[in-house]
């Protein structure tokens, strides 16, 4: 097809030689600034294919060995290292003591807040502020094991009623009626006793009879008014704060069943430094009482 090159005599350029149904083509190259554009691009992209990582050879790093995963641990190296004196200094310190220096202090809020998030917001929640099924607010002042630094310090070492740390908390509440401990109506007595601690709607003569049973059987752990005992873990029940739900039928399983909510340690799983950002985090999370 392509034939005689001639001068078109409308323009005075060339044609190109093409010719369709007598149409014929006119040639117009590429602007010069463009073309000799299009060929340093091409330059660049082979120099940059040599230098740097692109072909599956060198274990993919080019000339230059520079990888975009190893400029991320160089940095990563660094901020650990302008990091590791006050990482040092939070491990060495008492929570208290973090409390009192503004500096250690700021950076243990900061670093509570991340570690809160990764590794406890699933199930306290986001913010501290519990689920329901037993998984308590750390954001209010009620507390099952108690609020001052050194107590929640240890509730984050070791756990509570996990077989992984010897030292957790482990105190449990008895099966009152899986275990035969107590007749299904004298449950459902105690259960109206506990109903009526907290001021609910409750039957008063069972909750009558039922104060007897709870003397006898509860208040060891709950206190003589069911107002609690954080030695032994046991949750106030004259509030209106409730771990696994305060209408009857939650009160009812809670009694005959016992619960025995778990919390892994962290001090196997969390630097020391970290243990000591959460305790003062969680402390300042608005319910953190004073030693
Ligand atoms: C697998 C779920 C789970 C995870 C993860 C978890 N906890 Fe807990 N935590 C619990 C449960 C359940 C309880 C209550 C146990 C009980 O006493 O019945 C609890 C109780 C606590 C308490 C005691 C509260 C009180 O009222 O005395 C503190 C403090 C606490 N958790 C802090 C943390 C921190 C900090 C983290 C993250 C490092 C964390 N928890 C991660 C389940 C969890
Ligand atoms: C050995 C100590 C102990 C004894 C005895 C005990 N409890 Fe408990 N109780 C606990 C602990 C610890 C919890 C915390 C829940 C858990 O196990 O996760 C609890 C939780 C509860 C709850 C759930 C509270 C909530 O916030 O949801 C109720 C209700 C309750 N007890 C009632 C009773 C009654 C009624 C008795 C007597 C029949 C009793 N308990 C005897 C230790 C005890």
């Amino acid at each position: 097809m392509p034939t005689k090159i001639e001068k078109d005599a409308v323009s005075g350029r060339d044609t190109t030689g093409h010719e369709w149904d007598g149409i014929k083509e006119l040639n117009t190259p590429l602007p010069r600034w463009w073309l000799y554009t299009f060929y340093a691009t091409i330059v660049f992209a082979l120099v940059w294919v040599v230098l740097y990582p692109a072909l599956p050879i060198r274990g993919a790093t080019g000339l230059t060995g520079w990888t975009a995963r190893g400029a991320i641990v160089g940095e990563m190296a660094e901020r650990a290292n302008q990091q590791a004196p006050m990482l040092d200094a939070l491990r060495a310190a008492t929570p208290q003591q973090i409390l009192a220096d503004a500096n250690l202090r700021g950076f243990a809020l900061a670093g509570g807040r991340m570690a809160f998030a990764n590794n406890c917001a699933g199930c306290h929640g986001a913010g501290g502020q519990g689920a329901p099924g037993g998984f308590p607010s750390l954001a209010d002042d009620d507390w099952v094991w108690g609020g001052k630094l050194e107590e929640i310090r240890h509730t984050i070492r070791h756990g509570i009623r996990n077989t992984e740390d010897e030292a957790a908390r482990a105190t449990m509440m008895p099966r009152f009626l899986a275990d035969g401990l107590l007749k299904p109506a004298q449950v459902n007595d105690v259960a109206e006793h506990v109903l009526s601690l907290s001021g609910r709607a409750a039957d008063q003569a069972a909750a009558a009879r039922g104060a007897a049973v709870f003397a006898e059987n509860c208040a060891s752990c709950h206190g003589e008014a069911g107002r609690g005992n954080r030695e032994m873990g046991a949750p106030d029940l004259g509030d209106q704060v409730w771990l696994y739900g305060g209408d009857k039928a939650a009160v009812v399983h809670s009694i005959a069943y016992s619960r025995a909510g778990v919390m892994p340690s962290w001090n196997t799983r969390l630097d020391p430094a970290v243990v000591n950002m959460l305790t003062v985090y969680v402390h300042a999370l608005g319910g953190g009482e004073a030693e």
